[in-house]
C-alpha cells in the first residue's frame, strides 16, 4: 500500500466517521488534558473550568508550532506554546501575546476547534472541515445497548496499547471475523459457546445466515429469558450503503458463565442497570475502528487507530463501574485476561497476514461462511471513499467556479 492511499484513507475516514477517543475518566478535572493523533491532525482533549469538554487541533495560531506533544497527557492552567510563548485558556482563548501589531485582533486568533460528542461518558472527535456527519444518527439506534450499561458511571481500570505492524484494514478484518478463533485462540474459545463463536464470533452479521440459524434456538431461549428480567436484548446490523459501518447485539456468553472471564464467575460489581447477571455480553461498534464490550460487570473499549501504511496502534481500556475498589471489587488481572491474551495473539496473526500478502503470489482468497462480515467491510470501504471523494470533488469544483 502507498502512502498517498493511506492518506487518503486516513482523510475520508477522519472526516465521515466519530472517533472513539477516550473516556470521561482519563480527564476528571478541570486543566485535565491528552492528545490524539489522527493522520496528520493532533488534537487536544481538554476539560475546562466548567467541566466541558473541548477538543481542539494542536496548532498554534502563531506560526504553527504544536502546542503539546504528541501522545501526551497532563494537567495545566493554560495551554502554552514552547515557540514564542503565546498561551491560550481551556477554552481555546488567546491571552494578549507580546509585540504584536496596534491592529491585532486577539478574538480572530484562538484556537481552531475540533468537532466533538460525548455520549455516556465516551469522547468522540470528527475531523471533518465543515458540518460533522450526524451524531444523533450514529447513537439513534445504539442508545438502548449503551444505556444498559450506563458507562457515565464508570472509570477506566486499566488500559494497554498495541503497536502491530499491519495496515489498518487488515487489523480491522482481523476483528471482524472469528473464523480464526478455533486455531488463534485457546483462552477465548475456552471461555465462549462453540456454537456461538460460529454464529457470532465476531458479533452481529459476522457469519451468514446459514451459519446463524445453527445458534437461533439457543439465543431465542436466552433472550426470553433476559427479557423476563426486565433486560433489553437485540440486534443492529449496518449495511455496505450505510455511513457508519455500525453493529450492536447482546448474545450469550456460555452456560453457567455470568462474565468474560477464565473461569466465567463475575470480575467486578455489577454496573448500569443490571441488578442481576443475565450472562450476556453486549457489542456495539460505533464503526469499524471503535467498539465496546460491555459484561455485566466491566466494559472494554476498543480504538485502532492508522500510524501509517503497515503500522496500527490498539489501545484497550477495562472501564468498571465509578466506585468499584482495586484488589476489593476488581482485580486487572482477571478482568483484563481473556483479552490481553487473544490480542497478543491476534498481533502475532495479523503481522504474519501482513507478510504473506507482501508476496508476488499472493491472490485474495474465498472467504468462509464465517467471514461474512469482513465482505462487507471491504464493500462499505470502498462505497464510503467513493461516495467521499465525489462529495469533495464537488466541494473543489464549486471553490474553483467561485474564483
Ligand atoms: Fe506558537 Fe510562535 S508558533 S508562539
Ligand atoms: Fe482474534
Amino acid at each position: 500500500m502507498s502512502s498517498e492511499w493511506f492518506q487518503r484513507d486516513v482523510k475520508m475516514y477522519g472526516a465521515t466517521q466519530w472517533l472513539l477517543v477516550d473516556h470521561v475518566s482519563k480527564i476528571p478535572s478541570a486543566g485535565d488534558w491528552f492528545t490524539y493523533e489522527f493522520g496528520s491532525n493532533s488534537i487536544i482533549v481538554v476539560r475546562n473550568k466548567e467541566g466541558e469538554i473541548n477538543a481542539f487541533y494542536n496548532v498554534c495560531r502563531h506560526r504553527g508550532s504544536i502546542l503539546c506533544a504528541e501522545g501526551s497527557a497532563g494537567k495545566t492552567k493554560t495551554l502554552t506554546c514552547a515557540y514564542h510563548s503565546w498561551s491560550y485558556d481551556l477554552d481555546g482563548n488567546l491571552r494578549p501575546p507580546r509585540s504584536m501589531p496596534e491592529d491585532f485582533d486577539k478574538k480572530a486568533n484562538g484556537l481552531v476547534r475540533c468537532h466533538i460528542r460525548v455520549y455516556d461518558g465516551l469522547i468522540f472527535i470528527n475531523l471533518a472541515k465543515g458540518n460533522p456527519p450526524d451524531f444523533d444518527v450514529l447513537i439513534g439506534d445504539l442508545k438502548p445497548f449503551l444505556d444498559l450499561h450506563e458507562l457515565q458511571n464508570a472509570k477506566v481500570a486499566y488500559s494497554k496499547k498495541w503497536i502491530i505492524d499491519a495496515n489498518w484494514k487488515l487489523n480491522v478484518e482481523n476483528f471482524l471475523e472469528c473464523y480464526h478463533c478455533r486455531a488463534a485462540h485457546p483462552t477465548y474459545t475456552a471461555v465462549h459457546d462453540a456454537m456461538k463463536l460460529l454464529s457470532f464470533g465476531a458479533g452481529a452479521g459476522s457469519s451468514d445466515k446459514a451459519v446463524t440459524n445453527s445458534f437461533e434456538a439457543r439465543m431465542k431461549e436466552w433472550e426470553a429469558e433476559t427479557n423476563a428480567k426486565g433486560i433489553f436484548t437485540g440486534i443492529v446490523v449496518d449495511g455496505v450503503d450505510s455511513d457508519f459501518f455500525r453493529a450492536a447485539a447482546r448474545i450469550p456468553i456460555k452456560d453457567g458463565y455470568k462474565s468474560e472471564t477464565r473461569d466465567g464467575t463475575p470480575g467486578s460489581t455489577l454496573m448500569g442497570k443490571f441488578r442481576e447477571f443475565d450472562g450476556g455480553q453486549t457489542g456495539v461498534s460505533f464503526n469499524a475502528t471503535a467498539t465496546i464490550i460491555a459484561n455485566n460487570d466491566f466494559a472494554l473499549m476498543f480504538r485502532y487507530t492508522p500510524i501509517d501504511t503497515l503500522k496500527t496502534e490498539l489501545v484497550v481500556s477495562w472501564i468498571v463501574h465509578k466506585d468499584a475498589v482495586e484488589g476489593q471489587d476488581y482485580d486487572v488481572e482477571k478482568i483484563s485476561a481473556v483479552w490481553a491474551i487473544t490480542l497478543d495473539e491476534d498481533k502475532t496473526i495479523t503481522q504474519n497476514n501482513q507478510k504473506g500478502i507482501q508476496s508476488t503470489a499472493y491472490q485474495p482468497g474465498v472467504y468462509s461462511t464465517q467471514e461474512q462480515r469482513i465482505a462487507d467491510f471491504t464493500q462499505w470501504y470502498i462505497n464510503r471513499l467513493e461516495r467521499f471523494e465525489s462529495e469533495t470533488a464537488a466541494d473543489n469544483t464549486i471553490l474553483i467556479a467561485k474564483h
